[in-house]
């Protein structure tokens, strides 16, 4: 499918997604986020990637929703559309790993984007906000509740009550960002991570997805009792074989995701 918003490429079983609309920082519109779960639900049905890497451009990963699209738009309008809700479940329904490769702005439904993807890793000149306040609104789409699971508490309020935009370094250590390398490094350092990653059994790397999620939606004890069953369900397959006879063999494990 031809897209218009965004930029697709698929490279050693990794789809590198590049959010496309710089006239306007990449503002999220219909059309991106409409392209984008499109994008997504397709890599995760191909069977030539393992894994996806979502990034924008150096100054802006997403400078959030689009706000001359949005702004002459009635409650009705965006309750009947359910604004973006569609397409932030559809991303979040994603099975294979997403990797958000941050540089510059990523405020708003752009750090909303980053993390409903599994992990950020971030440039050193990336900033993260959640500035819907300036705008008479509140975040729509995980910017009260993701980046509360993620940052805690007393953060999600200062960045969500004040507008104020933070760091790279801030951001890793508030937890929201996995990692922050050079500028110059990010696409390499998160290609390389995509690959480690394209590199394991699927059906492993599939799991160890919905394990962490489901921290977030359960009790310790039924999470934990998820990790377990998940742990034991792992030895049906030929992967598990095959890891473990590798590691005992000393040489690197051939998975063919069975
Ligand atoms: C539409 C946007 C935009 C946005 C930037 N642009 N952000 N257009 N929606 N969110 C456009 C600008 O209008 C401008 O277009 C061009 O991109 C360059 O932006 P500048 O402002 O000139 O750049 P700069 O001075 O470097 O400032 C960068 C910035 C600023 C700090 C990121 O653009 C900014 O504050 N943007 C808005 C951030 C924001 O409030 N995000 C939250 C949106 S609400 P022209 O045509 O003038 O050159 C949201 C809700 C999510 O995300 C919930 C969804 C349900």
């Amino acid at each position: 499918m031809a897209y218009e918003t965004i930029i697709v490429d698929i490279e050693d079983e990794v789809a590198l997604i590049r959010l496309n609309r710089p006239e306007a920082l990449n503002a999220l519109n219909a059309q991106l986020l409409d392209e984008l779960s499109a994008a997504l639900a397709d890599a995760d049905r191909n069977d030539k990637v393992r894994c996806i890497v979502l990034t924008g451009s150096e100054k802006a990963f997403a400078a959030g929703a689009d706000i001359k699209e949005m702004s002459t738009k009635s409650y009705v309008d965006v309750y009947d559309a359910d604004l973006f809700g569609a397409q932030i479940d559809a991303i979040g329904r994603v099975r294979k790993p997403i990797i958000a490769a941050v540089s510059g702005y990523a405020l708003g439904g752009g750090c909303e984007l980053a993390m409903v993807c599994d992990f950020i890793i971030a440039a050193d000149t990336a900033k993260f906000g959640q500035p819907e306040i300036n705008l008479g609104v509140v975040a729509g789409i995980g910017g009260t509740q993701r980046l509360t699971r993620l940052i805690g508490k007393s953060k999600a309020m200062d960045m969500n009550l004040t507008g104020r935009f933070m760091d790279a370094a801030e951001a890793e250590r508030a937890g929201l960002v996995s990692r922050v390398v050079p500028a110059a490094k990010l696409m390499s350092e998160a290609m390389a991570a995509a690959r480690k990653i394209a590199e394991k059994s699927q059906i492993a790397t599939k799991t160890v997805k919905e394990a962490v999620n489901r921290s977030y939606e359960t009790t310790l004890r039924e999470g934990l009792l998820f990790e377990r069953r998940a742990f034991h369900a792992l030895f049906a397959t030929e992967d598990q074989k095959e890891g473990m006879a590798a590691f005992l063999e000393k040489r690197e494990a051939q998975f063919r995701d069975r």
